[in-house]
């Protein structure tokens, strides 16, 4: 069985600073190859026909990381959103962001929430950048929006269900991702997307991020188009032997 292209792609962008220590430079090096190539990829999902990109560029772990480099991290942010605006305006792509913002320097809020407003029209595709965000974390802030609710007596708990509760995430109105893209090699989740991910297609590349190309985003389409999507029924298999 074949499918389309992803509508809803996500990346857990890893290798950075590996890809920086093999050719013996500074992790701050890395970042800012990172950064290239997120111009690079945001281009190709958007001619790709990708409507929905989410970028894991800091984890609310990564506040455990040296004040150096996380301060670094988000220079390189404010300059990747002055830079890239034109771009954002040139392909009609609407950035929005995911995460605890409220923890982010005053000057990265700033920034984002002046490019948010500038692209808030645009629908060509949307660009969520996943900043000190965590999926537990995003989870334990819902569950306090319903649990607010209950307590003035606007909401039953009999009425939580799954889609209420989806309804208390920081993107509600996003369609889940169909595809997971994780660079560097590294087989698991580290806390992104982890209620929205449920049924998601998972790709693994070896490749460090800042060599993550179009070719390599080509790559991961084809293999999801081999992909077969269950949700849990039987296999097309299965239901052809059936008759
Ligand atoms: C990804 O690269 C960027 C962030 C997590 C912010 P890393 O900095 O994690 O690079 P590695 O994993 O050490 O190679
Ligand atoms: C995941 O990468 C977070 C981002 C890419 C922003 P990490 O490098 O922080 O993840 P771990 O520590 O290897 O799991
Ligand atoms: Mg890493």
């Amino acid at each position: 069985m074949t499918h389309d292209t992803p509508r809803h792609i996500a990346i857990i962008m890893d290798g950075n600073g590996r890809w920086a220590s093999a050719r013996g430079l500074p992790r701050l090096v890395g970042h800012r190859a990172g950064a290239d190539a997120v111009r690079r990829i945001v281009e190709a999902a958007c001619e790709l026909g990708v409507k929905v990109l989410t970028l894991y560029a800091f984890s609310w772990e990564n506040w455990d990381r040296p004040a150096g480099e996380i301060r670094d991290l988000m220079d390189l942010l404010e300059e990747f959103l002055v830079r890239e605006t034109p771009t954002l305006h040139k392909q009609a792509i609407r950035l929005r962001a995911i995460g605890r913002l409220e923890t982010l320097p005053e000057s990265t809020r700033a920034c984002l929430a002046r490019v948010g407003a500038e692209t808030a029209a645009y629908t060509h595709m949307t660009l969520v950048l996943a900043l000190s965000y965590g999926g537990r974390q995003e989870l334990v802030d819902a569950a306090r929006r319903l649990a607010e609710e209950v307590r003035q007596g606007r909401l039953r708990p009999e009425a939580i269900d799954e889609t209420r509760l989806a309804q208390a995430l920081y993107a509600p109105d996003l369609p889940d991702p169909d595809l997971l893209i994780r660079t560097s090699g590294e087989q698991r989740l580290s806390n992104f997307l982890l209620w929205q991910s449920s049924y998601t297609e998972l790709y693994i590349t070896p490749t460090y991020w800042p060599e993550f190309t179009k070719a390599s985003l080509e790559d991961a389409l084809a293999a999801y188009r081999q992909r077969e999507r269950r949700f849990g029924r039987a296999s097309a298999l299965a239901r052809a032997s059936r008759g």
